[in-house]
């Protein structure tokens, strides 16, 4: 049986983008994110509790996983897609974010606008949770370094290289890596590059612990010596307008098995999913040997119920 036990948290704390959460409470975190994927009896940590979902774009993993792993916890997720609420006819999110405080104990958010989730998080009672935003996606970020960490163990020194667009998943993966003391190196085209502030905190929160982040516009440079390659979809959510002109800029930046190649020999390919074969990635590399795909994403249900644990603890 796993023990909730008193340790660094987040207690009561909205998570929008890691960039501002101490690494010790990470660090717990993704020690009691590993116990739960070993030891099946969980905790009903979240009994009496109920969770809001709110879901403004499609979602298969996050949707599922918070699910699921509120409800493994004792708790009850109130999932609510934004177009069957009032805010799709008009609601403001700060009227929105005052009533769902007076009916659950947590909201997690996925929309496309950061602005949005921070004003939800500054007008909420109750913690927020960013389920993704054009700029960060902070659960998955963490499920990335959980399933590193699970492959190599200590992370703190190892490389890992991001390549393709640098959006939000490239920003979680950049932040969390750092709290990790890992070498971040993102590998993308001009016009594309990371955020500079989020590049610079995430390098200044790395150095702390001993690592650093990184970007360089040549792929192959990025994964010279990378034992995790990870990359992301071409078009993200709120980018499709853009969607000729961007699978042009980064064809050169697939990560195929002869990126993989120049990567360290025991290097492992990772991705967020949804893939799309032959853009991106090929098939060969993510359904391939190297691939960590699948527990990439099963790590989400854990890391998340570890987080709903550690916040509402
Ligand atoms: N990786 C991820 O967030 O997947 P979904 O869009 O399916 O939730
Ligand atoms: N960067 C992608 C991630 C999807 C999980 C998007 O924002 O659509």
């Amino acid at each position: 049986m796993i023990r909730h036990v008193p340790h660094p948290t987040l207690g009561g704390r909205s998570l929008l983008s890691l960039m501002n959460h101490p690494a010790e409470a990470v660090r717990h975190l993704l020690d009691l994110a590993d116990s739960l994927k070993t030891d099946p009896e969980w905790p009903k940590a979240l009994a009496g509790r109920s969770v809001a979902l709110v879901f403004d774009q499609p979602s298969t993993r996050t949707r599922v996983s918070f699910e699921v792993g509120i409800t493994r916890l004792g708790g009850h997720p109130v999932v609510l897609a934004g177009r069957d609420m009032q805010l799709g006819r008009g609601e403001t999110i700060e009227d929105t974010a005052k009533v769902l405080s007076r009916f659950v104990d947590a909201i997690v958010i996925r929309t496309v606008d950061h602005a949005t989730v921070a004003a939800l998080a500054g007008h909420a009672d109750v913690p927020v949770i960013n389920a993704l935003t054009h700029d960060h996606h902070p659960c998955q970020g963490l499920a990335d370094v959980m399933t590193i960490r699970e492959h190599f163990g200590e992370v703190a020194g190892l490389r890992a290289a991001y390549v393709g667009d640098g959006n939000n998943c490239c920003h979680s993966l950049m932040v969390a890596g750092a709290l990790m003391g890992m070498e971040v190196v993102a590998g993308c085209p001009e016009g594309y590059l990371p955020d500079p502030p989020v590049v610079e905190r995430a390098d200044e929160i790395a150095r702390a612990h001993g690592g650093s982040v990184a970007v360089v516009t040549d792929p192959r440079e990025a994964v010279d010596g990378a034992r995790a390659v990870y990359t992301d979809v071409w078009v993200s959510m709120g980018d499709e307008g853009e969607e000729a002109e961007r699978l042009r800029t980064f064809s050169p930046y697939r990560v195929d098995e002869a990126l993989m190649a120049a990567a360290a020999p025991d290097a492992i390919a990772l991705h967020p999913l949804p893939a799309h074969d032959g853009l991106e990635i090929t098939r060969a590399v993510y359904h391939g040997p190297r691939s960590a795909v699948w527990d990439e994403a099963e790590n989400r249900l854990y890391v998340q119920a570890a987080l709903l644990m550690n916040i509402l603890g």
